[in-house]
């Protein structure tokens, strides 16, 4: 089976094309590189044992993409191609709906003019908004409070209307919570650019002494601590959840929404414990505003993952710092060597 990835370059995107191309997949990795190194394709390599086919196109060409559909059978799509940046995308929403939602447009119609009709979409938990309880079903409302999100329910629904016109097609629309943590090797890992908006890299640089300290944003909030919890998800569970929705597309008979985390809420402050104790360095913290749009409580209820995709996540949080430090000690400056 040949599955194109796009934004296969891409941190959640690299980790996945190892684990495809371990179990077999023939893989084609589509990316623009504006937001990822062609050294993570090097590191995949060295990984994998193998040469990977790597095709340099946006998903907003027609002609890029229809290069690649010509040339490959390509039976599947993984999709993570796309902007993510909550803040930027307040500033630049045009580039986002562009980006994310346009490209996704263009995808889709060439997919369909080769006949390549199953698709997996990157979608995120920011699809329900201030959830008013937790942990989060599927079917829980959705709301978006910035472009970002926004670009990313439109694709929910543009998907879903593309398959009212055309039974045809498979789509799996996985919202992933917050995916931390790298490959065990520690060569390749998430290289933000720039001030990373994130917690786990945030708390990662300062670990290693690229950032003086870590700003805790807000303590008092209504949680075990006072600070925001969420659901981190390694990434190579996260990986995972995309063969697995990809060995079952086929038997899909309607587009499937499927939350992939774990279950479990840690608050920062557990995180920054957790991750002292990995690295056995400290991470200075002060505490500062809240910052806006963020809420206080966001874990998934994964068992719908468990049901239809026999997936659950299986490593722990001391596991996705191991990770994280090992990639971050090893790449202190990421790709950049
Ligand atoms: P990433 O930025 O590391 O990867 C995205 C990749 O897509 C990059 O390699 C980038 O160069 C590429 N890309 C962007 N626009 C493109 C275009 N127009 N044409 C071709 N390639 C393009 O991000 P990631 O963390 O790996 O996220 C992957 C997907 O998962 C994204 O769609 C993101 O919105 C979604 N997601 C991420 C998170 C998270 O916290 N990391 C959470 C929920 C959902
Ligand atoms: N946080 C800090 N300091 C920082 C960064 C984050 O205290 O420097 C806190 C936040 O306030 C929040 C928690 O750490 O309580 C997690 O923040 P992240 O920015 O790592 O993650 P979010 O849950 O805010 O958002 C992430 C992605 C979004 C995605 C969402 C749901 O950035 O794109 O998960 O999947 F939509």
């Amino acid at each position: 089976m040949k599955v194109l990835v796009t934004g296969g370059a891409g941190y959640i995107g690299s980790h996945t094309v190892v684990l495809l191309i371990d179990a077999g997949y023939e893989v084609v990795v589509f990316d623009n590189f504006s937001n990822a190194s062609k050294e993570s394709i090097r590191r995949v390599e060295a990984i994998v044992g193998k040469e990977i086919v790597v095709v340099e196109g946006d998903i907003r060409s027609r002609e890029d993409l229809a290069k690649v559909f010509s040339s490959y059978k390509i039976d599947a799509v993984i999709h993570f191609a796309g902007l993510k940046a909550v803040g930027e995308s307040v500033e630049q929403p045009l580039r986002y709906y562009d980006n994310n939602v346009n490209g996704s447009v263009v995808l889709c119609e060439v997919m369909s003019e080769y006949n390549c009709k199953s698709i997996i979409f990157s979608s995120s938990a920011t699809v329900y908004g201030d959830p008013h309880t937790t942990p989060i079903l599927e079917n829980f409302p959705l709301s978006a409070t910035n472009p970002y999100g926004r670009s990313k329910l439109m694709v929910e629904e543009i998907l879903r209307d593309v398959y009212v016109s055309d039974n045809e097609w498979k789509i799996v629309l996985l919202r992933y919570f917050n995916p931390v943590g790298a490959h065990k090797s520690g060569s390749i890992g998430e290289d933000p650019n720039g001030l990373p908006n994130n917690l786990m890299p945030f708390i990662a640089q300062t670990a290693v002494g690229k950032r003086e300290y870590l700003s805790v944003f807000g303590n008092n909030y209504d949680t075990v601590d006072g600070t925001g919890v969420r659901d981190y998800i390694h990434v190579v569970d996260l990986a995972q959840g995309h063969l697995n929705a990809l060995d079952r597309i086929r038997n899909f008979n309607e587009p499937m929404t499927i939350n992939l985390g774990t279950g479990n809420g840690y608050s920062v402050l557990e995180m920054v414990e957790a991750f002292e104790k990995a690295s056995a360095k400290k991470v200075p913290y002060t505490i500062a505003e809240r910052r806006v749009g963020d809420i206080a409580t966001c874990f998934a209820d994964p068992s719908y993952a468990k049901e239809v995709l026999d997936w659950e996540a299986t490593r722990g949080i001391d596991e996705m710092c191991e990770d994280t430090w090992r990639w971050q000690s090893q790449n202190p400056n990421g790709y950049i060597i």
